[in-house]
């Protein structure tokens, strides 16, 4: 069968020649229908940081490079397992990318997402999105309602990365948010907060002219660009004097960590959703003199991914305006890795159509 294999840093290849997987008792075969390319994907594309099997074996997976790209997909079921019986044949679904042992702590304890040996398909082996077929674990297939296309369906995992961000935030009506930085996750957080119908004012900061259009569209209240004003005096002429309740910094760069611990209110909320390649400085001032609280959010839950799917139905959750750009497989390096490299402000979401 066809797939989209990463040989390492700069080296991705569609090969005709890779093995389809069979379908474990437990899993579903998956044909994909279309899957977006992530940051993640970009970074493991540029640096050998993301996907780092070059000689050591995924504890779960047991891979090492070539590996199958592709973590946010969209399909159908073409087999199902014998333990399987929740879903069938032609089922259309979404998959969950988690790789996780089951048996840690953290499993344990429903938190497969802080998994001692969480991977991810698609980035640490178990096939990926990218590819003519795929087994997942059947409890990470979740259906998708007719009215949820396939394209909108390969945005569930990134919408529910943002939506478990709101789940540590813990944002109330009426609280006020400040967002850092509008690529992917922080427009999916905007997007998210309007769907849990949260009514405080949503203020963003970003950089690119066309994110903070995008932002806008969202349904962000203000979009603040920190080159031209100062974010924490805005923020708290915005907020009461204050400052918002909660931050996410969703940009991952040092200074806006640091503007969002300060921006936020006295006993106000920073929760970290951007993945760091350096140990990152910040100063712990302004935490301790307003007795701030930090939390981070990793990935996602099934829980999560399932109410994604459900504010979609229900039309509160609304993505269209997220796609920039739809691609075949034989596209990905040029139209894909390069665009989100070569033209970051204008590229948000490339969508492949597995299929083409
Ligand atoms: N926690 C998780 O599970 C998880 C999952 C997916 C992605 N991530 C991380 O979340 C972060 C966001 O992902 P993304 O795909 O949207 O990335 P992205 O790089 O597309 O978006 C980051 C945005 O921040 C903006 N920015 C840069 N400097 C800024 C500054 N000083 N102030 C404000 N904005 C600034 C950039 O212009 C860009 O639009 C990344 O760090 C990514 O690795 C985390
Ligand atoms: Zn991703
Ligand atoms: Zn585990």
């Amino acid at each position: 069968m066809r797939a989209l294999r990463y040989h390492g840093p700069g080296d991705l290849r569609l090969q005709h020649d890779v093995r389809e997987p069979e379908c474990l008792p437990h899993q579903v075969k998956v044909r994909p229908a279309w899957c977006g390319i992530c940051g993640s994907d970009l970074h493991a594309y540029l640096a050998d940081k993301v996907i780092p099997l070059r000689d050591t074996p995924h504890p779960l997976t047991g891979e090492t490079w070539p590996i199958t790209l592709g973590h946010e997909f969209s399909g159908d079921v073409v087999a199902a397992g014998s333990d399987v019986s929740d879903l069938k044949v032609g089922d259309r679904v979404a998959c969950q990318p988690t790789i996780c042992c089951s048996k840690c702590p953290s499993c344990r304890q429903g938190a497969v997402n802080c998994c001692d040996s969480l991977g991810f398909i698609g980035l640490m082996g178990g096939g990926g999105g990218m590819s003519d077929y795929i087994c997942v674990e059947a409890r990470f297939a979740h259906k998708l309602p007719d009215s949820i296309s396939y394209e909108i369906g390969a945005l569930v995992e990134p919408l529910s990365v943002a939506w478990h961000a709101l789940e540590q935030a813990d944002v109330k009506p009426g609280d006020d948010v400040l967002i850092m930085g509008a690529g992917p996750i922080g427009l999916a957080v905007i997007q998210c907060l309007k769907a849990r119908q949260m009514d405080g004012q949503i203020i963003v900061v970003e950089l690119s002219a066309k994110r903070k259009e995008i932002a806008r569209q969202c349904g962000a209240s203000t979009v603040i660009d920190p080159r031209e004003e100062d974010v924490v005096s805005r923020c708290r002429s915005l907020c009461d004097g204050q400052g918002p309740a909660v931050a996410l910094e969703c940009a991952g760069v040092p200074a806006s960590i640091n503007t969002a611990c300060r921006a936020v209110r006295t006993k106000g909320l920073i929760v970290n959703v951007a993945l760091w390649d350096e140990p990152v400085p910040i100063d712990l001032m302004p935490i301790v003199f307003g007795e701030k609280r930090m939390a981070a959010a990793v990935s996602l839950t099934a829980s999560d991914f399932r109410a994604v799917i459900d504010a979609l139905e229900s039309g509160k959750l609304k993505v269209e305006g997220m796609i920039t750009h739809r691609i075949k497989m034989d596209e990905v390096v040029a139209k894909g890795f390069e665009a989100l490299m070569k033209e970051k402000d204008t590229t948000i979401k490339v969508l492949v159509d597995v299929r083409a």
